[in-house]
């Protein structure tokens, strides 16, 4: 870009005088259309349980669960995302397969008091389920387990199968196996479901920013880690990569995650794909900014309108994220 002109004829702060002005060239609004709520499901009753590194996160019960979801239509949050508390695990993570268990019944429990006024997103992944927390079934690989890929695709598409009957209106599988996009689609055409949009973790990298939610959703990895299948956060051709094979397999909407630290990804990713995009501004961002304010160092309000104005700065239509209900009621002024 080049500037024709400059100092005095061109004065940056003439633009900037009040704060009217400043609203009318204002480039990113913010909007709780923007957002989606990730909520915490747990088996039982009146279980409404704050997550200690989540301050105003819960884990909820189904009755809870209808409340909070409630509360937060009130203030003009429609979009969900559900994630499991575990009360079971094994190394196949089979109660993700039980149309029985409380993710499906908690769909649909909601369609069911909600009806089709809130959009409900399911995160398809086995390491919540798992009692080895990996995103998958394991089998050797050279000297130790590591995620057997291919034998995970055909569970991972009944697993979403089993959200969309009980009423997911979307599937967002996060496990980045190769190939999960194209086995999900296949798998949802083929039982009558081709209405039903993949929300893919297309960029998900292998991230210390998951910490907190891992202790939400008690799923860290009993051995290893996972970057065997998530990214390595130094790259980011790669990224590219990721997301130019899952729009070929036939994601409907993009992802990137974490956001804050990713800002960069975003972006490209926004220059180079026309797909709608979301950023998950995720669990230790989230943990980060309340530790924070809670020790009275920043103004949380100011720093979380700031992060979530940046991530859509950056190219993100949708952000997930756990400040939703703050933000709405700041945006609505309350
Ligand atoms: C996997 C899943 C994770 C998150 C969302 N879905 C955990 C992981 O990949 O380890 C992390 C979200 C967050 O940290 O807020 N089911
Ligand atoms: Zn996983």
């Amino acid at each position: 870009m080049t500037v024709n002109a400059g100092f005095p004829a061109v004065r940056m702060r003439r633009l900037r005088q009040s704060p009217l002005l400043r609203e009318l060239i204002t480039e990113t609004e913010l909007s709780v259309k923007d957002f989606i709520l990730p909520l915490f499901v747990k088996t039982g009753q009146k279980i409404r349980q704050e997550i200690a590194s989540m301050p105003s996160c819960y884990q909820l019960s189904p009755d809870c669960l209808i409340d909070e979801v409630r509360s937060a239509v009130s203030l003009g949050i429609h979009s969900f995302s559900l994630i499991w508390i575990p009360d079971r695990k094994d190394p196949e993570g089979r109660s993700a397969l039980d149309p029985e268990e409380i993710i499906p019944t908690a769909l649909r429990l909601l369609r069911k008091e909600f009806g089709h006024s809130i959009y409900l997103i399911t995160d398809e992944c086995f390491c919540e389920y798992t009692d080895h927390g990996h995103c998958g079934i394991m089998s050797p690989h050279q000297d130790r387990l590591d995620v057997d890929n291919d034998a995970t695709l055909p569970l991972l598409v009944e697993q979403c199968l089993v959200h969309v009957r009980a009423g997911a209106d979307m599937v967002a599988p996060s496990g980045m196996l190769d190939g999960m996009i194209q086995a999900i689609r296949k798998g949802l055409d083929n039982q009558g479901f081709s209405h039903i949009p993949i929300l893919s973790y297309s960029a998900k990298y292998a991230s210390g920013f998951y910490g907190p939610f891992r202790d939400a959703a008690e799923s860290p990895p009993q051995f290893g880690d996972r970057g065997g299948y998530q990214m390595n956060c130094a790259n980011r051709r790669e990224a590219i990569r990721e997301t130019a094979l899952d729009v070929m397999e036939g994601a409907d909407l993009l992802m990137v995650k974490p956001a804050l630290s990713y800002l960069d990804i975003i972006y490209q990713i926004r220059e180079e794909f026309q797909l709608p995009l979301v950023a998950y501004n995720v669990s230790g961002e989230y943990a980060m900014v309340k530790a924070a304010a809670k020790m009275g160092w920043i103004d949380e309000k100011r720093v979380t309108l700031e992060i979530l104005k940046s991530i859509k700065r950056a190219g993100a239509d949708l952000i997930i994220t756990y400040h939703a209900q703050s933000a709405a009621r700041w945006l609505k002024d309350l």
